[in-house]
């Protein structure tokens, strides 16, 4: 028997401003993004913003239905939309917030498994490693690579 270890890095930033240019960019996308959600139901605005690899930014927001299944997370709103409209170019990064009551959130919402998973499939696909920028009102965490959020990606099919 062997004891493994799988160590994530991430770097944590306290506000926008603090971004690289790209970046910041990327994230008030995101922060703008929250502003289109539907979510009558759970009033948890969520914003997600996609990069391709020549500038283009995407944005999505949550969906919701009164079948709640039946609605959508606002990153694979998002992803799907780009993938659908930009099936040739690589998406090369993702940034997400959330707001509630006109108030983006202090602590950065973290994407649900399915998300992960979908990202992960566009980061196989491009071939190019997706960074996720998860952004709060005073707390900002960059992810190189989707790995760090989805460790022990399945792509074995
Ligand atoms: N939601 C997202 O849009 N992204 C996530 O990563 C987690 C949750 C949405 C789904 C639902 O509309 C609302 O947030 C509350 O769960």
């Amino acid at each position: 028997m062997t004891n493994k270890e799988i160590k994530i890095a991430y770097l944590e930033y306290q506000s926008i401003d603090e971004l690289e240019a790209k970046d910041k960019e990327l994230a008030q996308a995101a922060v703008e993004a929250t502003e289109l959600a539907y979510a009558p139901y759970s009033k948890f605005n969520v914003g997600a913003a996609v990069l391709f690899e020549d500038g283009v930014i995407i944005k999505g927001s949550n969906q919701e239905n009164a079948a709640y299944p039946s609605g959508l997370c606002a990153e694979r709103t998002a992803l799907f939309y780009a993938s659908a409209s930009r099936p040739d170019k690589a998406m090369t990064a993702i940034a997400i917030a959330a707001s509630q009551d006109g108030q983006l959130c202090e602590t950065p919402a973290t994407p649900c498994g399915a998300c992960r998973q979908v990202m992960a499939q566009y980061q196989l696909k491009s071939g190019l490693p997706m960074m996720v920028l998860l952004v709060g009102a005073h707390k900002i965490w960059k992810f190189e690579k989707i790995d760090d959020l989805l460790p022990l990606i399945f792509d074995s099919i």
